[in-house]
Parts: C-alpha cells; sequence; structure tokens
C-alpha cells in the first residue's frame, strides 16, 4: 500500500530581482526568474524520488521549499506525518509551528565543509539538533549521539566524538552530516547533491548508506544531482527539471530505457561511457541555458531541441541568435556591412509574435532582405523557419509573424508523463 507523504501542487516560487543600481536610475524592472513555475509532484512514503536537471533550473529551490525554508509565491506543499496522519500545508506555516515541522524534515547540503563548524567536536554538532529542540541531555545525549554516529558507519563512536572535523576524511565529514540530518528521526530527507563533493571511490559507499538507512528508518528522500547515473542507481522515479519545470517524470527504469523528451534524450546521450574505447556522443545540445530571468517562449528548451517544430515557441530572440550565428561565419568585411544596415538588431530583443527589422541611416530595405534571405538558403533546415509564418518586405523594413507556440504541459506516455509536443 503506498501513502503520500509529499503533495506539491502547482507550485510557484518567483524572485525578483532588483537589477542594477543603473537600470533602477533608469526605471527599468529588474525582472522575475521563475525558478520553481507550476510544480505538481507526489512523493510516496519510504520512495526515492530523484531531481535531475542542469543548473539553474531550480532543484535546490524546490528542495529547500519542501522544507519550509523558501517563501513561496503560490500553490501548496501538503505533508503528512506518519505520526499524526494529519497533512499540513508547510508553505502556509510560520515560526514556531513551522520550527517544529520541520524537525521531521531535514537536509544535507553538497558540502560538508561548509555545513559543519569546524571549531566543534563531532559530538556537539551531531547532538546539536537534540539539545535545540530540548529532546535530549546528559548521558541520553551522549548515547544517541554514540547510536547515530555508529548507524552512520562512524564506529566504533567513542573515537568519532571528540574529533574535529579537520580529522575527519570527506566521506567521513558527510556521514557525520546525515548523523546530525537523523538524529531527530526525520521522515524526508532531501539530499542536495551530497556526494558531489566527494572523491569516486566513497561516492556508490555513501549512497549505500543512505540507501540503507532509508530501509532501517522507514525515510523518504528527494536526491537532487546533476548526475543521471548516480540517479539511475539510487532513485525509484525521476523528475528531469529544466528552468523551473519538469519535463519529465516516470519509473527509473522507464526514464532510462525510454527517454522521450529531447532535453532528457540529450542528458541521456551526456552521461560519460565508462569505457573510453566506446564512442558516444556527449554533446548537450546547441547553445547555452537560456537566461532564468528571460526564458524562451513557448517550450524553455526549444531554442536547444534537436527536434522543435512549428508549434514550439519560436520568437524574435532566435532570429537573433540565427544572424548572430551566420556572423561568424562569414568574411570580416561582410560581417561589417551587413552589421551597419541592420544595426545592433535590438528590435528582435523580444519575444513578441510579429517583429519589423529596420535598416539603419546608412542601409536599405533591400539590403536586408538579401541578408535574412541569405541567411535561409544558407540554412533551409533550421527548426526555426517552421516557426516563421510570415516573412514580409514591406516599404520601411522586414516584416516577419512567428507561430503561435502550443501550451505545453504534462502528458501520459509508456509509464511517464511529458511535457512536448510530441507527445
Ligand atoms: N534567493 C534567490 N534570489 C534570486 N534568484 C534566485 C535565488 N535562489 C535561486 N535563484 C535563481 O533561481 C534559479 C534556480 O536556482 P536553483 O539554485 O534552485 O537551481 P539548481 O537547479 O539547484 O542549480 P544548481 O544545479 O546550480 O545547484 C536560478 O536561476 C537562480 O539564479
Ligand atoms: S515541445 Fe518538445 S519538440 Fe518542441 S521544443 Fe520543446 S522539447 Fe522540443
Ligand atoms: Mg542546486
Amino acid at each position: 500500500m503506498t501513502q503520500t507523504v509529499l503533495d506539491v501542487e502547482n507550485l510557484k516560487i518567483h524572485f525578483h530581482l532588483r537589477g542594477s543600481g543603473l537600470s533602477r536610475l533608469l526605471g527599468k524592472e529588474g525582472g522575475v526568474v521563475k525558478a520553481v513555475d507550476d510544480i505538481t509532484i507526489e512523493l510516496q512514503r519510504g520512495e526515492v524520488l530523484g531531481l535531475v536537471g542542469e543548473s539553474g533550473s531550480g532543484k535546490t529551490t524546490l528542495g529547500r521549499a519542501v522544507l519550509g525554508l523558501v517563501p513561496t509565491t503560490s500553490g501548496s506543499i501538503e505533508y503528512t506525518s506518519s505520526d499524526s496522519g494529519e497533512a499540513v500545508d508547510i508553505s502556509k506555516l510560520k515560526g514556531k509551528a513551522l520550527r517544529k515541522q520541520r524537525t521531521e524534515l531535514q537536509m544535507v547540503f553538497q558540502d560538508p565543509n561548509a555545513a559543519l563548524n569546524p571549531s566543534m567536536t563531532i559530538e556537539t554538532q551531531v547532538g546539536h539538533p537534540l539539545v535545540v529542540h530540548g529532546r535530549a541531555k546528559g548521558e541520553e545525549l551522549k548515547r544517541k549521539v554514540a547510536d547515530v554516529l555508529e548507524r552512520v558507519g562512524l564506529s566504533p563512536a567513542e573515537q568519532f566524538m571528540s574529533k574535529y572535523p579537520s580529522d575527519l576524511s570527506g566521506g567521513q565529514k558527510q556521514r557525520a552530516v546525515i548523523a546530525r540530518a537523523i538524529i531527530l528521526e526525520p521522515e524526508v530527507l532531501v539530499a542536495d547533491e551530497p556526494v558531489s563533493m566527494l572523491d569516486m571511490s566513497v561516492r556508490a559507499k555513501i549512497l549505500q548508506l543512505m540507501l540503507n538507512l532509508k530501509n532501517d528508518l522507514g525515510l523518504t528522500y528527494i536526491y537532487i544531482t546533476h548526475d543521471l547515473a548516480t540517479a539511475k542507481f539510487f532513485c525509484d522515479r525521476v523528475a528531469i527539471m529544466y528552468l523551473g519545470k519538469i519535463v519529465e517524470i516516470g519509473p527509473t527504469a522507464e526514464i532510462f530505457a525510454h527517454p522521450r523528451h529531447p532535453y532528457t534524450q540529450a542528458l541521456l546521450k551526456a552521461i560519460p561511457d565508462v569505457d573510453p574505447t566506446k564512442l558516444v556522443p556527449r554533446d548537450l545540445p546547441r547553445g547555452e541555458i537560456p537566461d532564468a530571468a528571460r526564458p524562451p517562449r513557448g517550450c524553455s528548451f526549444h531554442p536547444r531541441c534537436p527536434l522543435a517544430k512549428a508549434e514550439c515557441g519560436w520568437e524574435p530572440r532566435d532570429l537573433k541568435s540565427l544572424v548572430e550565428e551566420h556572423w561568424t561565419r562569414v568574411p570580416v568585411d561582410e560581417f561589417e556591412h551587413e552589421s551597419m544596415v541592420v544595426g545592433g538588431l535590438v528590435e528582435l530583443n523580444t519575444d513578441a509574435g510579429s517583429v519589423k527589422v529596420q535598416p539603419t541611416k546608412g542601409g536599405t530595405v533591400d539590403e536586408i532582405w538579401a541578408m535574412f534571405t541569405r541567411i535561409k538558403e544558407e540554412n533551409p533546415n533550421e527548426p526555426l523557419w517552421t516557426g516563421v509564418t510570415r516573412m514580409e518586405k514591406v516599404a520601411d523594413g522586414v516584416e516577419f509573424d512567428f507561430a503561435e507556440p502550443a501550451e505545453i504541459f504534462l502528458h501520459p506516455a509508456g509509464e511517464s508523463e511529458v511535457a512536448c509536443v510530441r507527445y
């Protein structure tokens, strides 16, 4: 029988950026980063759910929100304790109620050096949560700390209690951090890249320890990682995140055997092969991760997607990238001439559905038309052109219309759910 521990619904966490001093003086908005953008996810008791994605996809923000460490913009995070069986919305808790709730949900961070105080003994640090919450003191405290150290493999415990973090190896430090996280007997552990700073040789051991603890103590995990290889070994289910959204979610075996979202497929191809003689394509899709404060129109992945279609959200900014790409290929004098004719292409800095490119004082409409015609002929199969519904020369410039983006949300596909127009 499965039991829902966490029920996250339509969660949004938006950060309002203040912008630079200059842009504020000029009265410009700083912009909004949608770090978590309408995420719905359920976690079953005893499950290990992986959150996987490149930097900035919102994994840490989502993980911290589950612990009530980040103010949410909207949506809910319902947590059901196995003791009371009652559901509370963590995103609505404040003050004492939140502090009490937090004992049941704990976090393990990436860097054990930052998590541990170098001037305190392991005994003091690991026992600290018990003291803060008034759960134990004196001999009982000491015994509980010793028990938990044994559990995480810092054994014999007496030898580790009086040590300082600097006396411990990286793996041992992370064991101490895990001990501190479980000493209050939490139900949910959010592990944010818990092994990425450790040597390869100890990573598997720490993950195995975490699996053993999960089974012995009935824990539920959210495991945050860049690394699909460890997720494959560690997780029951995997959610692939991109710019604040889940783009694919499913049982781990299904995600690896049948990756459906083009981004998941690209991530899987980028896993380094253990056999260096085997040739595997390692490259992630073209282009950089976009600016989170100005995400692409339609499907956020469309500028990098090798399978993008007309309705994926093409926009003037993509046209600008295409022109700039073209300029890296042409001789310098042609670049200089064309950039003189069109100027800085500032009018293309928009996600509007239509745009007009006008000549500078030194250029003509015919020259702009010639440039775009040439770019199109150079690469007629560029997916962007499927999304340009009109390219027309008018009296004072060249006009473009872009296809209306499709609405994109998670759809069932096989045993997974995928947010892509292809499914
Ligand atoms: N306090 C904050 N104020 C403003 N923006 C923030 C804040 N915290 C996170 N962000 C932004 O939110 C987005 C998501 O960040 P987050 O740290 O959750 O990503 P991540 O997936 O954990 O990345 P990484 O893999 O690098 O740890 C990023 O664009 C980040 O810059
Ligand atoms: S919706 Fe699918 S096909 Fe379209 S850009 Fe996004 S991932 Fe690619
Ligand atoms: Mg992070």
